[in-house]
C-alpha cells in the first residue's frame, strides 16, 4: 500500500489515499476531499481526472501502448476478429469456439429490425445525417425490448448487448441507404459481421454486392481497432448516462451523440475533407502546414494528436500497414493517400508537431481506407460508433454491475453574478 498523499489547505494537512493500478499507474483518491476540507479539485476536461476504476482497456500514452483486456491491440489485429473482440471486451475473456458460435448465434438471431422502425426512418429528412439518425434509431430500438427498460440483468444482457452490435450495423445501413433514396436490403444469415454490413450497404434488390475478403479484411480490422478506447469522450458519455441507471439503448445512443463531433469520431471525416481542400488548392501539404502552425483560422492538421497519446498511437501505426495492403491489392492509387503521406512526413520533422508531441492518430489513415471501399464520408463517423459499440456496452456493464455505483455528477467552480434581487419586468 502506497503512503498516503498530504494535501495542505488553509494551514492544515489532510490525508488522503494512494491507489494503484495493475499498471502500476498512481491516482490520489479524493473522494472525500470535500468533506474533510471545503475544497473541490478543478480539472477542466478532466485531464488528471480519474472518474473510474475500469478492467477493460489499459492504455500507456507514453509508451503507444493499448490493450484490450490484457491483449495488445497488435495481436489482436493480428489473430482476432471484430466479434471475438467484441466478446473479449464485454465479457472479459476471449470466446472459445462454443462460446463463438453461441455469440455469433446471437448476432444473427437479432439482425433483423424491427418492421415498424422502417416507419421512425420514414420520418426524417433526406439529407439527414447518418449519424443523427443513428442516435435515434438507437434509442428507439430498445423501445422494441421490453426487458431493456427494467433492472440490469446479466441473464437478459448477453442477448441484449448481442442485440445491440448486430443492429447498430443494420440501423448504420438503412440510415445509409435512406439518406441516399435508396431500398433497404435485408440481412443475409449466411454473412459473417462484417460481410453482412457490406451486403446492407451495398447490394441492391435485384443484385448482390460482389464482396472482396481484402475489404471485408480491411473493415472488420478498421471495427476491431475502434471497439475501445479507455474513458474517451463517448465512453464517458455512456458511463455518465449508465451511472443514472438509464437503459444500455439509450446509453449508447447518448455515445453515438458524444462520438459525432470533429474532435472525436468526425475527425476521420473531417481528415479527407482537409485532403480534398487541400488538393482542390493545388497545394502539396506545405502551405496548409503553414496556416495550421499559424493557427489561421484555428485550422488543425486533422488525424493528428491525441490526448493521451504522446509518442504515437499503435492503432495508426497498423492501419497505415493495413491501408497500404488493401489499396494495393484493389489496384487503387489514391492521390489523396500521396498527400497523406506528405503532410505526415513533413509534420514529423516540423519543431511545431515535435514539442507538441502530434502525431498521426487511427483517423489519419481510416478515412483513406474507408474511401477506396465506396464508404461515402458522412458514414464515416458512422463506422466507427458501429466498432465502438463493444466498448460503450462493456463500460455500460462495468457501471451496471458496480454496485456501490453513484451518480457520476461533478461539481463546479461558479464564476457567475453574486446573490442580486429579482428585479420585476417594468422596472428594468
Ligand atoms: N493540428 C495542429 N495543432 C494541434 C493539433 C492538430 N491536430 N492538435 C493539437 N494541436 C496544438 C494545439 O493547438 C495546442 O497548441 P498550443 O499549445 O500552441 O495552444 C497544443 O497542440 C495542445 O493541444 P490541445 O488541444 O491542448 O490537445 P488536446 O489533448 O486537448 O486535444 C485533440 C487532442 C482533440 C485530439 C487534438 O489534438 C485535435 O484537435 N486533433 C485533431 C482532431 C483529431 O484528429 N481528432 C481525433 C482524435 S482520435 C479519436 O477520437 C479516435
Amino acid at each position: 500500500m502506497a503512503n498516503p498523499a498530504k494535501v495542505e489547505v488553509d494551514g492544515k494537512v489532510f490525508e488522503f489515499p494512494v491507489i494503484e493500478g495493475t499498471e502500476g499507474e498512481k491516482g490520489i483518491d479524493v473522494r472525500d476531499l470535500r468533506a474533510k476540507t471545503g475544497y473541490i479539485t478543478y480539472d477542466e476536461a478532466y485531464g488528471n481526472t480519474g472518474s473510474c476504476q475500469s478492467k477493460v482497456t489499459f492504455i500507456d500514452g507514453e509508451k503507444g501502448i493499448l490493450r484490450y483486456r490484457g491483449i495488445p491491440i497488435e495481436e489482436l489485429a493480428h489473430g482476432s476478429t471484430f466479434v471475438q473482440t467484441a466478446y473479449l471486451l464485454i465479457f472479459g475473456k476471449l470466446p472459445t469456439e462454443a462460446e463463438r458460435q453461441h455469440f455469433s448465434g446471437l448476432l444473427t438471431k437479432y439482425q433483423m429490425i424491427h418492421e415498424d422502425m422502417k416507419f421512425h426512418f420514414e420520418g426524417f429528412p433526406s439529407g439527414a445525417h447518418p449519424m443523427a439518425m443513428l442516435s435515434a434509431m438507437i434509442n428507439a430500438a430498445g423501445c422494441f425490448i421490453p426487458e431493456v427498460m427494467g433492472r440490469y440483468d446479466p441473464a437478459v444482457f448477453e442477448h441484449q448487448a448481442a442485440r445491440l452490435i448486430s443492429q447498430v450495423r443494420t440501423l448504420a445501413a438503412y440510415a445509409y441507404r435512406k439518406s441516399m433514396g435508396l431500398p433497404s436490403i435485408y440481412p443475409k444469415r449466411k454473412y459473417m459481421y462484417t460481410e453482412n454490413f457490406l451486403h446492407m450497404m451495398f447490394s441492391e434488390p435485384d443484385e448482390d454486392y460482389h464482396l472482396n475478403p481484402a475489404v471485408v479484411d480491411a473493415l472488420d480490422l478498421i471495427f476491431l481497432l475502434h471497439a475501445d478506447h479507455e474513458q474517451n469522450c463517448s465512453t464517458s458519455t455512456v458511463r455518465m448516462v449508465a451511472s443514472s441507471k438509464a437503459n444500455l439503448f439509450a446509453s449508447a445512443s447518448a455515445g453515438v451523440c458524444a462520438l459525432w463531433g470533429p474532435l472525436h469520431g468526425g475527425a476521420n471525416q473531417a481528415v479527407i475533407e482537409m485532403l480534398e481542400e487541400i488538393q482542390i488548392q493545388g497545394d502539396d501539404g506545405s502551405r496548409f502546414l503553414e496556416r495550421v502552425k499559424q493557427k489561421d483560422g484555428h485550422a488543425k492538421l486533422m488525424g493528428f494528436g491525441h490526448r493521451v497519446y504522446k509518442n504515437f498511437d499503435p492503432r495508426a501505426q497498423i492501419i497505415k500497414k493495413a491501408c497500404d495492403e488493401m489499396l494495393g491489392k484493389l489496384g487503387i492509387h489514391d492521390p489523396l493517400l500521396d498527400i497523406a503521406l506528405k503532410l505526415e512526413a513533413t509534420a514529423l520533422k516540423d519543431p511545431y508537431f515535435i514539442e507538441r508531441k502530434l502525431y498521426p492518430n487511427v483517423d489519419f489513415y481510416s478515412g483513406i481506407i474507408l474511401k477506396a471501399i465506396g464508404i461515402p464520408t458522412e458514414m464515416f463517423t458512422v463506422i466507427f460508433a458501429i466498432g465502438r459499440m463493444p466498448g460503450w456496452i462493456a463500460n455500460y456493464k462495468e457501471v451496471a454491475e458496480s454496485g456501490d455505483s453513484r451518480i457520476y455528477r461533478p461539481r463546479q467552480i461558479y464564476q457567475g453574478p453574486i446573490q442580486n434581487p429579482y428585479v420585476p419586468i417594468e422596472q428594468r
